[in-house]
C-alpha cells in the first residue's frame, strides 16, 4: 500500500519535471524562432544615418590606428584593476586616453563641432579618470572607467568615417 503510494508521488513528480523541461525547451524554441525571424528585417536595414567626417584614405587610417589604440588601452586599464595595480592603470590612462597636445590636435581637425566635443570631452574624462585610480578604489575606478567608456559608445553612434 505505501509502495503504491510512493511509486504515484514519483510518477507524479516524474510528469511536472518533464513538463517544466518541455516548457523550458519550447521557450527556447520561440527564442531562436524569433532571432530567425529578426534577421531578414536588419539584413534589409542597410541604412547607415550616423554622420560621416568624409575622411580622405590617409585620415582613415591614422584614425583607425589610434582607434585601436584606445580599445588596447581600456583592456589594459581593466586588466590593471583586476590586479589593483592602480598607479599604471592611471598613467596608461593618462597618457593613452588622456588629452594630450596630439589628441586635442586630432579632435578638431574634422571640421565637425560636435564630434570635437565629444572628443574633447571623452579625453579629459579619461584624465580624470587617471586622478580616480589614484584613490585605489576599485567601485569608483569602474565607475570611471563606465563613465569614459560612455563617450566611446555614444561618439559611434553619431559618426562614421
Ligand atoms: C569623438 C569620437 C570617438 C570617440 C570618443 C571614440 N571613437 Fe572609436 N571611432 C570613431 C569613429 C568615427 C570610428 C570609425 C567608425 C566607422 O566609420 O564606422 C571609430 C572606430 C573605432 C574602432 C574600429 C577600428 C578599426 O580598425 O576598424 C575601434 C576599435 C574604436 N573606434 C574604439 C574606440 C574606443 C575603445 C573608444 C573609447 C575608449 C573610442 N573608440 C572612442 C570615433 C570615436
Amino acid at each position: 500500500m505505501r509502495k503504491t503510494a510512493i511509486i504515484i508521488a514519483s510518477t507524479i513528480l516524474g510528469l511536472f519535471v518533464t513538463s517544466c523541461n518541455n516548457s523550458v525547451k519550447q521557450q527556447k524554441e520561440e527564442k531562436t524562432e524569433s532571432a530567425t525571424t529578426e534577421h531578414p528585417h536588419n539584413m534589409m536595414n542597410l541604412s547607415d544615418d550616423r554622420i560621416s567626417l568624409n575622411l580622405n584614405p590617409k585620415q582613415k587610417q591614422h584614425q583607425l590606428k589610434n582607434m585601436r589604440s584606445h580599445l588596447a588601452a581600456v583592456q589594459q586599464i581593466t586588466q590593471l584593476l583586476a590586479t589593483d595595480d592602480y598607479d599604471k592603470a592611471s598613467e596608461i590612462a593618462h597618457s593613452k586616453l588622456g588629452l594630450t597636445p596630439e589628441m586635442k590636435q586630432m579632435c578638431s581637425m574634422f571640421g565637425d563641432e560636435n564630434f570635437e566635443k565629444i572628443g574633447l570631452n571623452f579625453h579629459n574624462s579619461a584624465d580624470e579618470m587617471a586622478r580616480i585610480f589614484k584613490n585605489r578604489n576599485k567601485q569608483e575606478s569602474l565607475q570611471a572607467l563606465s563613465n569614459t567608456m560612455n563617450y566611446c559608445v555614444k561618439c559611434h553612434a553619431g559618426y562614421r568615417q
